[in-house]
């Protein structure tokens, strides 16, 4: 790309900043005095050293050096941090190797704390249908607090990869498809993580990966090549990663994937003139496992010595087990290849988040053995990860709508309840991928989890049916789960995917459930006993039959440590459901990527019975299964009154649009109340509804409130084909509703033209 071009869009991506106006990122001049002081001692092998990044005993990849030299290199000063080593006993043992070396730079533990640590949390795509901000934020701190009390400095969390592919394993590690409720959650991630300041012995160093657009993978092919347009970039995927850095992100990890040609660790668009240019990002970058070396394969550099050239210039700053910067920097810098100035800079970032977190005062600050049993062992933690479960469920279907009575929630008074299937009694796949810890907490499965919540009189039997995958349907284990079935007075069918189905290397192309699970519903079904599935899984599945056929159906992705519990007690209805949908379920993967945030097209289809010439399939709707934001509840909640107390805006002006929200049922619930809103002509075309807010109201029976969301210009701005942020005067539709396919309420906004008064 031109240099000009790119410094073109780079302004542009500084029109991010106005989406969100970014924080000080004062730097403290008295530890930028102690990193200048330290540089000048260090030789050109020592500052590489600090560029180098080595993984542990536990976790080694083909190209992984020898474990024993990667002991000798730390002792040498030739290791600036090692991932995959934790544990107070563990990381004790290796920091003090580094205190052997010449200058005693102590080293920086990194560790994929994802979604808990000891404690498991739901996975981060379960979490996000909670969107519950303060909930997501706690489950990051605990997960930090833990971490920190286990030697932990630093956790490669959260991914702010939007997605709009469930073929894409990596689903399960974001926050679904939306940039708006993934830029509220990233931040809500970075605060939970980086608790009120580094250096705290209850917070690690967040970083935001993967930089970026890698969850835009071609076919949803993991570590696939990304093409899109500028446009889409700055207005769907970057967004979040602004959000992490506001709220103070230590750190950022660049991708696998190439981005319109060129790799993102070779990237100097993304990472010198966005993200240390137009951004100001003032910590470092680290490479994604080897992804400098990749750069070879990619075909973007010749050999390892010229992706390692190129990787600095772009301003990668450690390579993680890539091995590039260890064996060809020094060569290159002597060679004249790599500016002396631009090693110095991205040695200066990491020493001054080692300063920051007071690893020179004390460098076993984290590795405490006494902190480390009394965090790990609190049962505070333990109601956090319950609580966040619950909220992440999502009751996709209970009955027929308007039906007088519904199956769920169960009742305490039933005889027997028949608990089937292959993750009824599974604690492993309740927990997900992403756990890293071996000594976890322990985990009730749902059979324990209903067994401890039903009512007294009621028997829980339990078939298994088929092992986890269902990969082989045994006649006899059929037989005795439709015997069980047929002898209670209700099922609870526990199906999806298994836990090590999702995440990295983890991509579908068929994405309906595994092995023989449709057929164990089927034989179930058969029974006419009322059938409740409740559904794990890292992302959207497809289940089109169960979807028409199943009385009720919990999704419960894969909601960690307390899962059962969570599962049981919004069963029973001792929590009522209040999850959303952070991503759209296709009814098949022909129709991915699919997503509510859609452009309208010249040939809309305004009747589903006539497309002909339409923008449409001839062998399948264009409507998703479930729409993003959907999720029911055992309640109902009534919209009125929709008031914006100014229909048009003028220049830097605010309006308020209020509305109304009644809980209109028997039980007191949680509504997420969402704002959409589309401007209807642009000089390039907006999609159809934008998420531009939401505000999750708690309401008892009959109780209501006035839910009120501030509107500006900034809500009402995009970029243009100049990638020039900024609102056009015209006309807004608001629309208010449950789901992006549930609007209740709408009304119009007009946005003047500031320079001509009293004219659009
Ligand atoms: C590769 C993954 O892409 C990244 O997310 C992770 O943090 C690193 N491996 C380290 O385990």
């Amino acid at each position: 790309m031109k240099t000009s071009h790119r410094a073109a869009l780079a302004r542009a991506a500084a029109g991010l900043l106005l989406a969100a106006p970014i924080l000080a990122h004062a730097q403290d001049a008295q530890i930028e005095r102690k990193v200048a002081a330290l540089l000048k001692q260090m030789t050109l092998a020592e500052k590489v050293g600090q560029l180098h990044q080595l993984s542990g005993r536990q976790f080694t990849g083909p190209t992984s050096s020898n474990y024993a030299d990667k002991l000798a290199d730390i002792r040498a000063g030739r290791v600036g941090s090692m991932l995959n080593v934790k544990g107070v006993a563990d990381t004790r043992e290796i920091q003090a190797l580094a205190l052997q070396s010449r200058l005693k730079i102590p080293l920086l533990f990194g560790l994929d704390v994802i979604h808990g640590y000891q404690t498991v949390f739901p996975v981060p795509l379960g979490e996000s249908a909670s969107w519950d901000m303060d909930a997501i934020r706690l489950s990051a701190h605990i997960a930090a607090q833990e971490a920190a009390a286990s030697g932990i400095h630093w956790t490669f969390a959260p991914m702010v990869d939007v997605s709009r592919d469930p073929r894409w394993g990596r689903v399960m590690e974001g926050a679904g498809e939306d940039t708006y409720l993934g830029s509220q959650i990233a931040k809500a991630r970075v605060l939970g993580f980086q608790g009120e300041k580094l250096g705290g012995t209850d917070a690690v160093m967040a970083t935001a990966k993967h930089f970026a657009a890698y969850g835009a993978a071609i076919a949803g092919r993991d570590y696939n090549a990304v093409d899109m347009s500028n446009q889409q970039l700055f207005q769907v995927y970057l967004p979040p990663f602004k959000a992490a850095l506001d709220a103070g992100a230590a750190t950022f990890m660049n991708s696998f994937n190439t981005l319109n040609g060129v790799p993102a660790t070779g990237n100097a668009f993304l990472q010198r003139d966005i993200l240390k240019g137009s951004w100001g990002f003032k910590g470092f970058v680290v490479s994604d496992w080897g992804s400098i070396r990749e750069m070879v394969p990619h075909g973007y550099a010749a050999d390892l010595s010229d992706a390692a050239v190129k990787a600095i210039t772009a301003g990668s700053d450690m390579d993680m087990e890539g091995y590039a910067y260890s064996a060809h920097l020094e060569q290159a810098v002597k060679a004249g290849k790599v500016k002396m100035k631009l090693v110095d800079d991205a040695v200066g970032r990491i020493l001054y988040k080692k300063f920051e977190l007071g690893l020179f005062d004390d460098p076993y600050k984290f590795s405490d053995a006494s902190r480390e049993k009394a965090v790990l062992g609190d049962a505070s933690h333990r109601a956090a990860a319950l609580d966040v479960a619950q909220k992440s469920m999502v009751l996709l279907k209970n009955g027929v709508p308007g039906a007088a009575a519904t199956p769920l929630p169960l009742s305490r008074d039933l005889k027997r309840i028949a608990v089937i299937g292959p993750l009824a009694d599974s604690q492993r796949d309740l927990e997900g991928g992403w756990v890293v810890q071996g000594d976890r907490a322990p985990v009730a499965s749902l059979l324990e989890g209903l067994r401890s919540h039903a009512g007294k009189g009621t028997e829980v039997v339990h078939a298994q049916a088929c092992a986890p995958g269902c990969a082989t349907l045994d006649a006899s284990a059929l037989n005795a789960a439709v015997t069980a079935a047929a002898q209670s007075d209700v099922i609870v069918l526990a199906i999806g995917e298994t836990w090590d189905m999702s995440g990295e290397a983890k991509s579908r192309t068929d994405i309906t459930l595994p092995g023989q699970q449709e057929k164990l519903f089927a034989a179930l079904k058969a029974t006419g006993k009322p059938l409740v599935v409740v559904m794990l899984a890292g992302r959207p599945l497809v289940f089109n039959t169960i979807a028409d056929q199943a009385d009720a159906i919990v999704y419960a992705w894969f909601p960690g440590t307390e899962g059962g519990n969570a599962v049981a007690n919004v069963l029973f209805g001792d929590y009522n459901p209040s999850g959303k949908l952070p991503i759209t379920f296709p009814r098949s993967v022909g129709q991915i990527p699919l997503s509510y945030a859609q452009y309208n097209t010249g040939r809309p289809v305004t009747d589903e019975h006539n497309v002909v010439y339409k923008s449409a399939y001839i062998d399948s709707v264009n409507t998703p299964r479930y729409a993003f934001g959907r999720g029911l509840s055992y309640t109902s909640f009534t919209y009125s009154d929709l008031r914006l107390d100014h229909s048009e805006l003028r220049g830097d002006g605010k309006a308020t649009l209020s509305v109304d929200l009644a809980n209109s049922g028997a039980r007191e619930g949680d509504e997420v109340v969402q704002l959409y809103l589309r401007d209807m002509v642009a000089s390039v075309v907006r999609p159809l509804k934008e998420l531009k807010g939401f505000q999750k109201v708690h309401l008892k029976p009959g109780e209501h409130r006035r839910v009120q969301f501030i509107i500006d210009r900034d809500m009402l701005s995009f970029y243009n084909s100049q990638l020039k942020w900024g609102a056009e005067p015209g006309e807004f539709k608001l629309m208010v509703g449950s789901a992006s396919d549930d609007i209740r309420l709408e009304t119009d906004l007009r946005l003047l033209d500031a320079s001509k008064p009293g004219h659009p």
